[in-house]
């Protein structure tokens, strides 16, 4: 299938990389962290405990989840949480949620449905190389200082530990799929770095 994948940690660049690449190339775009992000927001507004696995796996099954173009618009069971899912209590208890295997495997179902009703796409996340389409047609890892990344995501306070969170969990952590190519974004403007991967491409 005719997929780009994106890994890399918080305010890396993936987001913006992904869309620019997406439109270039004239590919979908799955924004996954945006889906982890609402199910989040949808456990803390049913007042679930964020380490209740069978609660959120019950939950991740049954959601009504839909993203259209990246995460311009993203509702869960009709609600439109575009704006809330980027909110400081959503950034906090994301990671928690993002970690049991049973949400994961739910996760990575829908991902790979949405992406094949498609014909392809390209995917941001953490876990995309790795596990959801191992088999990409390009695979990248975008990385960043840590500075420089808590500067994009304005202070974000807990940015390093979502980021040791997630790549230190048992179930599918962030890494450096095999065969990535790996571009620090630190110094270089998007157009740079989507040059790049359209030639790699
Ligand atoms: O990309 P983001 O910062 O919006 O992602 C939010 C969280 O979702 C991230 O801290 C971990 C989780 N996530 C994940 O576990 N797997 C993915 N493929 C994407 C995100």
């Amino acid at each position: 299938m005719n997929v780009v994948a994106i890994d890399g940690p918080g305010g890396a660049g993936k987001s913006t990389v992904a869309r620019r690449l997406a439109a270039r190339a004239g590919l979908a775009h799955l924004d996954t962290g945006a889906m982890y992000r609402a199910l989040t927001w949808a456990v803390l507004d049913a007042g679930i405990d964020p380490a209740d696995a069978e609660a959120i796996t019950t939950l991740s099954r049954e959601a009504r989840l839909e993203l259209a173009d990246g995460a311009r618009e993203v509702t869960i069971d009709g609600r439109d949480v575009t704006v809330a899912i980027r909110g400081p209590e959503v950034s906090a208890a994301v990671s928690a949620v993002s970690a049991h295997p049973g949400v994961r495997e739910e996760m990575v179902r829908r991902q790979r449905q949405w992406v094949a009703d498609r014909g392809g796409a390209v995917v941001e996340g953490r876990d995309i190389g790795s596990v959801v389409f191992p088999g990409a047609r390009l695979k990248v890892y975008l990385t960043a200082s840590e500075e420089e990344r808590i500067r994009r995501r304005r202070g974000e306070a807990d940015l390093a530990r979502r980021d040791r969170l997630d790549s230190t969990r048992a179930a599918s952590p962030l890494t450096v799929a095999d065969g990535s190519v790996v571009i620090d974004t630190t110094d270089l403007g998007v157009e740079e770095i989507v040059d790049r991967l359209m030639s790699a491409l």
